[in-house]
């Protein structure tokens, strides 16, 4: 059976979710954050607060998804977002197994649609999905009632690390309005800054983005699109001096050159990158007194952030990979419909 993008077959179809409750969640698949309303952005971190309570007690484990089944389908590496969905299935109960796309039959050569087929007939209900391919989480969800949880999909899309970095935010400064947010490095090929672009502007950011203008995407300027393409990217201010960028700096992030996207030529060298945009604490010396820093990981310290300020007391890198947790936590139990604990997540009993 065939679903579109984002809509849940008809409750009482067959494959419909577990009774997806009422409210303001709409939303089968996971694929971005350019379809998810503020509402429900808030209501992923007003319950990712709950799971944060789970995951702080000495046993954290509750049932809420007993009987549901995750499975983890990476066809690019992962150390933070693979092991953060396998542990939030496994504190809320869930079955989740792991298939390495390089040991799976993928190298025999069987297609995405064959393989999320072949997990839904197991009885798969959610498919967290890595792909190197922009698009690859969309394709899969038409050609399955599985939810498809998009886990980073080329340089398009990284929701979950976008709700995951709001969260983080949200929880430190609390309103997000008129908060200047700066993300700097190579936006080009950076599909988590994609994704904190729609989750940062619907907030109420003030969202800048800075690196040299090869590693700054083409139509980023609402003025450069063509008509058709004119909600392509949410508005954001484009700064290619990280000096005035930083001015004033509520929260900066560094975001990893990634030189496995590059084709050649974008940058003179690396050293060259990072005497001009690495992430220091003179450069942060411009930012407001009680500003954050942020990195999605994984970090390439001494080329886009020294070592000393990822590891500095401005630095929430490593609750961004604890909340991370939390907030998978909360899109898993979304996603089924909250069908466990009578919509009391955090319970220990049925
Ligand atoms: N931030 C992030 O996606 O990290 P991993 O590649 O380790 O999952």
């Amino acid at each position: 059976m065939t679903t579109t993008a984002n809509n849940p077959p008809a409750s009482g179809e067959a494959g419909a979710p577990l009774g997806v409750r009422g409210g303001v969640w709409n939303h089968h698949h996971v694929l971005d954050l350019d379809d998810f309303a503020l509402p429900e952005i808030e209501m992923v971190l007003n319950l990712a607060d709950r799971m944060r309570e789970v995951l702080d007690r000495r046993i954290a484990r509750v049932p809420a998804l007993r009987g549901y089944t995750i499975v983890n389908l990476f066809y690019e590496p992962s150390t933070r977002t693979r092991a953060s969905f396998e542990l939030a299935g496994k504190v809320l109960g869930a079955d989740v197994i792991s298939v390495n796309s390089t040991t799976s039959s993928v190298v025999k050569g069987e297609s995405l649609i064959d393989t999320v087929r072949t997990l839904r007939a197991m009885r798969a209900d959610a498919i967290v999905m890595r792909h190197s391919l922009s698009g690859a989480p969309y394709l899969a969800a038409e050609h399955t009632d599985a939810s498809i949880i998009n886990a980073g999909d080329g340089a398009h899309a990284h929701p979950t690390q976008a709700l995951l970095d709001l969260y983080t935010i949200r929880s430190r400064i609390g309103d997000l309005r008129g908060k200047r947010v700066v993300m700097v490095g190579d936006i080009a090929h950076s599909r988590v800054a994609r994704s904190d672009m729609w989750g940062l502007t619907a907030l109420g950011a003030e969202v800048v983005v800075c690196g040299p203008p090869t590693l700054l995407p083409r139509g980023l300027k609402a003025s450069d699109r063509p008509a058709h393409a004119e909600s392509a990217l949410p508005p954001v201010t484009i700064e290619t001096d990280i000096d005035r960028a930083i001015e004033g700096a509520d929260v900066v992030m560094a975001l990893r050159l990634q030189s496995e996207r590059q084709q050649g030529g974008l940058l003179p060298s690396l050293r060259e990158y990072s005497r001009l945009y690495q992430v220091t604490a003179e450069r942060l010396s411009r930012a407001k007194p009680n500003h954050l820093l942020m990195h999605p990981g994984p970090k390439n310290e001494g080329v886009e952030i020294a070592a000393s300020v990822a590891a500095g007391r401005h630095s929430i890198i490593e609750e961004q990979v604890t909340n991370g947790v939390a907030v998978r936590m909360a899109l898993l139990y979304l996603l089924s419909g909250g069908s466990g604990l009578s919509g009391d997540p955090t319970g220990e009993a049925r």
